[in-house]
This record gives C-alpha cells, structure tokens and sequence, in this order.
C-alpha cells in the first residue's frame, strides 16, 4: 500500500541517534541542527530517557484516564518548579495542534465567545481552530473556515485594540517567537500591552509555545521575557523529546468541570515517563544555562560571516538570514556536510533548532560546513 505522499522527503534514511547525531541506514553520521523540528530537547536516545521509558514499558505503559495515574501529578509537579508557572493547572494530550485545540476550546468555555484573533505568519497546527487560526490558505481547508478568525499584523496594538472591543474574541493566540513564519517576534510594548488588553475585555491570552518553549528560548517559557499572564500555555515538541506529548497551562482563573476536555490515550503512563525523564535531564544537566551559552557563542560565529544578512530569534531557536533562498544550501549541507538545518516559510532562512545539549565542537563543525558551503554556491553562480 503507498503513503499518502505529502511530505517532500530528503533521501536520508536515519536509523538511530546518539545525542547531537543521527545515523543512516549505510552507517552515515548526520549533525542534527534541526533536532526533528524542534523537538529533540535532551539529545538522540539519552540514557535517561531510554532508561525511563524501558522501565515504563515493562511495568504498564498505559492505562486510560479512567484511573488515578500519579505519573501525571509528579509531571505536573515537576514543570510547575523547572518553569515556575506557579499555580497553574496542567492538561496532558499528544501533540502540538491537540494542546492548541484544547487551549482555544477552554477560552471559547470560559468567556462565552467564538471569535480568535492570531497573528500574520503565525503558525498553531493543522486541527479545526488551530489550522483556522494559522496564517497559510494552503492548508485550511473550508471546513475549517467557517472558525471566526482575524489575523493582524504582529505589532498591530491598535487593531488587537480595536478587535478585543468588538467583544466577541475569546482568545489571542500567539508564538512568542514564531517558528515555522522565520522567527520574528513582537516587541515587548506589544505582548504587554495584549496581555492588559485581554484583562480588561474578558479575552483570554494564549502563549503557543510549541515551538519555543520547554527550554529553547534560553527561559522556559519564551513569554517569560516579558512582563505578561497568559491564561493559558500550550506546549509539545521538546516536552517528550520525540514521545508525542503535548499539553496547556491553565490559568485558576478558569474552573475545570468535569467532561470539559478529554483525551483517550493524553497523559498515559508512557508519555509520562518520558515528559519526568525530559525534565529530570533538563535539570541535573542545566540544559537552559547551556542553551544561553552555545546561543550566545553560535550568534558571534554567525556575526562574522558576511553572508548572513540578519540574525533572529533566540536560545537555540536561531534564523540565518541569506540574500538567496536557501534550498539549495540546505541539501548541499546534508548531502555533502551531514548536517541536518531546517528552512522556514522565508526561503532565505535557515532555521537552526538543535538538541538544548549542543556543545561548541558542534557549532565550529557547522560554520566550517557552512562557510564551506556558501562559498561553493557562490562560485556556481
Ligand atoms: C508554534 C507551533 N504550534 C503548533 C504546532 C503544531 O504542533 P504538532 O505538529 O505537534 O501538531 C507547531 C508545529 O510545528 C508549532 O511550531
């Protein structure tokens, strides 16, 4: 039987990792700079990891969330110290667009609303509101265009403003830094300013931090930069290090009744083993502190090649920008280098979004690579 074929594939067969490298089926070793888009947090089969989760498996992998599961207490426990989201509740489901669904779900809940305000190039998953709230006509298809959605421009105060007043918008959902758009950000006079604006016209503030959170940002939660209260977090993506786990940050304010969300398989015991294992790692090996560094260390590399136009984001959720697109760059740095980057919807940009283990060796390896590279293409031209 074929696949449905809608993903444009690299001829790359990886068969096993280890930390910051993957391995194909001929025994080629491969840099990961795009960790599985943004989703290997701790490293390629972290012994951690692989230990916790071979012990789950062999004791109950999952069970449904008919029963008491402490697992999920000692996750919730856990995420509420490493991130210092005090107070909040914890939802679990599988993946990036489920949390997103969730999270819209819960605000039309609480404020009696329908319609959601998102931002141009944003991106919130491929499910019902969250596609809907997504900034690509490609991939909404008209089922999913009957959600009342409103996308502004990032930094357009005035029309979240205007919006919010109308008084029918249940949420703003936002990526603090946006992932797959190409990394830019709001200003910080912006998400401050949405934040009261959301206060004050019973809006609820959602912060997708699919991409950017758990770590990557260099603060747990990207949104940390700023002085704002989302009512709800969404997370997924380096939360299981490849275990498809997602899940919301819920602000008390908003009242869990029973049969409001619910999920058949969100939470199971496997799932949790995996999100402890992330956390425990995250900790015992300072992992964000590393993430400050390498960023910090990566940004000077990239600053003294004069082929990079421009530099974005943050942490280890960092965009080169090239005056030509860089499709061609991007094979020639797996076929020839081995090294895996991510692109963006901006061809100019190279999205690079490694393991939070990464180690200087790694970067000068990439550079040496890249400057190898780009002074190839442009020989060719
Ligand atoms: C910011 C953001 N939100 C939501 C999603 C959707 O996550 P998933 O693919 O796990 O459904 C993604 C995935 O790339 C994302 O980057």
């Amino acid at each position: 039987m074929p696949l449905f074929d809608v993903y444009p594939l690299y001829d790359v067969t990886p068969v096993s990792g280890k930390d910051m490298f993957v391995y194909d089926n001929e025994g080629i070793e491969y840099l990961d700079l795009y960790g599985g888009h943004a989703v290997i947090s701790i490293g390629h089969a972290h012994p951690n990891y692989v230990k916790a989760i071979t012990h789950q498996v062999t004791t109950l992998g999952f069970y449904s969330n008919a029963i008491q599961n402490p697992l999920q207490k000692q996750l919730a426990d856990k995420l509420e110290v490493l991130s210092g989201c005090k107070d909040y509740e914890l939802f679990l489901c599988n993946s990036g667009a489920e949390a997103n669904e969730n999270a819209l779900k819960l605000a039309s809940f609480k404020t009696g609303k329908k319609r959601i305000v998102a931002f141009s190039n944003g991106f919130h998953g491929r499910t019902s509101a969250a596609v809907a709230a997504t900034d690509n006509q490609k991939i909404i298809a008209p089922i999913n265009a009957q959600q009342a959605v409103t996308i502004l421009p990032l930094n357009d105060i005035e029309g979240v403003k205007i919006e919010l007043e109308k008084g029918d918008v249940c949420a703003v959902i936002v990526e603090f830094i946006q992932g797959v758009g190409g990394l830019d950000q709001g200003t910080a006079d912006f998400f401050e300013q949405v934040d009261v604006l959301c206060k004050t016209n019973n809006t609820m503030f959602i912060a997708d931090e699919i991409q950017c959170g758990y770590g990557r940002s260099g603060k747990f939660f990207a949104f940390q930069y700023y002085n704002v209260t989302p009512d709800i977090v969404s997370m997924a993506k380096g939360m299981g290090n490849g275990f498809p786990i997602g899940g919301i940050l819920i602000h008390p304010d908003i009242e869990a009744q029973y049969g409001m969300l619910g999920t058949t398989f969100g939470g199971n015991h496997l799932a949790c083993a995996a999100g402890l294992a992330v956390l425990n790692t995250m900790e015992t090996e300072n992992l964000i502190e590393n993430t400050n560094n390498i960023s910090e260390y990566f940004i000077e590399k990239a600053k003294a090649i004069p082929q990079i136009k421009n530099i974005k984001g943050r942490g280890l959720m960092i965009g080169l920008e090239f005056d030509f697109e860089v499709g061609d760059l991007r094979k020639k740095l797996i076929y020839d280098e081995h090294i895996f980057t991510g692109g963006a919807s901006n061809k100019k940009l190279l999205r690079i979004l490694p393991p939070l283990t990464i180690k200087k060796e790694h970067v000068d390896q990439f550079f040496k690579a890249l400057i190898k590279t780009v002074v190839e293409i442009e020989a060719s031209v």
